[in-house]
């Protein structure tokens, strides 16, 4: 039974079994979110790409449905987006949610061709349950670039067209369409801009709102080449008007600093909620990670938002308020002076491995969350003020040595200037998202007790001060 599997995550999407990466053709239609995502029902390595596909009303209880698309004589299908056509300019029907991927050639790819990735559409008429291909595929053909793929569609309002983001190698290519069929390119962006130290894949592109104005995020996910090694999203923020993308800044920035958040992109038809969901692993070691009937999972579902730190923009992200609702019962602790070591577990009755803790008001200082278990593994989560870093390390967590480099203590800089730090951690069996400063720094970690962690406690030499500790575990949203 999936419950007493060895790793398996609880509140987090996973596939029933086999391989999956990316998730795809995010779309919120009529009150159902769908995730499709890049799976391969054979094995649990990559291997020819088929769009799995889940629905949830609540973004967190998940129900597996039938393979959405396969591959065919075009290859396979590799990742993209989804919208609703509420206009019918596809001419598919009113209210038809149409497909936007790649087709990967794998002959092409084997005969060193460079013209074996091209965008294709298909289309669904019964709100996701069944997918037809357009006959007319591909709808955008590759004009001799090897890496040329992850279209992400979106509705430009302002001048009645689709604007489609694109990855072609080192850069973004914007395109544009009156119909989803016939695309024309609108401008580059990139090439000389951001972190390179990888192919850029899976972008996405979507207006938030700072201070009453319009800022247009664009996130790109580069491999290798991530803070922490391996792959991982970088934005940038700036204007875009329909054709190009100008950015604020030049610097690079990333989404998540930690090496688990891949390939993350937002959900199309969702108004002024903007949710992003992304491969919780990294292409340094997902084919090798020691679960045994299934491999990978996705993050939790997070909203994102701007905010301004020292007059530079800066993405933010929390975990959805929906998650608010798993809390079964939580204890909280009140001016905490916390000198070496501090157990929470006996504290709180903290034993669950599923569980949200949220640290308030910390006088910036050295400490450190520690959860271990009776093996003596542990993953330290903590904060280093001569650094002025988070960090998560990992390199005791239990089975590490399926890969080299993953066992490892990751590092990500504290943005905000604020004076006391808070922390949110989510811990679900095998992973851990942390959310510093209303979600200003975040990173995601894998990690993989050979039992769950049964202790947590809470560290500083120097001595902290906290305002105030909750603990509160978390319902598992597996049926
Ligand atoms: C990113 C990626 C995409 C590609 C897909 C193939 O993880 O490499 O660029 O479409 O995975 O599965």
């Amino acid at each position: 039974q999936a419950v007493a599997e060895q790793h398996r995550p609880q509140l987090h999407f996973s596939p029933k079994e086999k391989w999956i990466n990316d998730p795809n053709g995010l779309v919120y239609h009529k009150g159902v979110y769908h995730l499709f995502y890049q799976y391969y029902p054979n094995s649990t390595v990559w291997g020819p790409m088929h769009w799995g596909h889940a629905t949830s009303k609540d973004l967190l209880t998940w129900q597996h449905q039938p393979v959405a698309l396969y591959p065919d004589s075009l290859g396979y299908i590799f990742s993209g987006s989804a919208v609703v056509d509420v206009n019918n300019t596809a001419g598919f029907g009113k209210g038809a949610i149409v497909a936007i991927f790649t087709h990967h050639n794998p002959k092409g790819e084997q005969e060193k061709r460079i013209d074996f990735q091209n965008q294709s559409i298909a289309y669904s008429l019964d709100d996701g349950k069944t997918w037809s291909k357009y006959a007319g595929n591909p709808v955008l053909k590759n004009p001799g670039i090897v890496d040329f793929r992850d279209p992400k569609v979106m509705w430009f309002e302002k001048e009645n067209k689709w604007v489609m983001t694109l990855a072609t190698k080192d850069r973004i290519t914007f395109y544009s369409s009156p119909d989803l069929k016939n695309w024309s390119k609108e401008s580059e962006f990139g090439e000389t801009l951001g972190a390179h130290g990888g192919v850029w894949e899976c972008p996405d592109l979507f207006p938030l709102t700072l201070n009453g104005k319009q800022v247009w995020v664009l996130l790109v996910s580069i491999n290798p080449g991530g803070p922490n090694g391996g792959s991982a999203t970088q934005y940038f923020t700036g204007e875009f008007n329909g054709k190009t993308f100008t950015p604020f800044e030049t610097e690079t920035k990333w989404m998540d600093y930690g090496t688990d958040n891949y390939a993350g992109v937002t959900f199309s038809n969702t108004a002024n909620r903007r949710i992003l969901i992304g491969w919780m692993n990294n292409w340094q070691y997902a084919q090798a990670v020691p679960t045994k009937s299934w491999r990978g999972a996705m993050t939790i579902p997070r909203e994102l938002y701007l905010k301004e730190v020292n007059k530079k923009i800066f993405l933010a992200s929390k975990p959805v308020k929906e998650v608010d609702k798993l809390q079964v019962k939580s204890t909280t602790l009140s001016n905490i002076n916390i000198k070496n070591s501090y157990n929470l577990s006996s504290k709180l009755n903290a034993k669950s491995s599923v569980f949200q803790l949220s640290l308030n008001e910390i006088a910036a200082n050295d400490f450190s969350i520690v959860l271990s278990n009776k093996k003596g593994e542990e993953l330290v989560i903590g904060y280093d003020k001569t650094s002025n870093q988070y960090y998560i390390d990992r390199s005791k967590s239990g089975a590490v040595d399926f890969e080299k480099g993953f066992a490892k203590k990751h590092v990500a800089p504290r943005i905000s200037t604020n004076k006391n730090i808070s922390l949110r951690i989510i811990v679900d069996v095998a992973s851990v998202e942390l959310f510093a400063d209303d979600g200003l720094t975040v990173m995601t970690d894998v990690f993989f007790p050979a039992e769950p962690y049964s202790s947590i406690s809470i560290r500083s030499v120097k001595g902290v001060t906290l305002n105030s500790i909750q603990y509160m575990p978390l319902k598992s949203t597996m049926k």
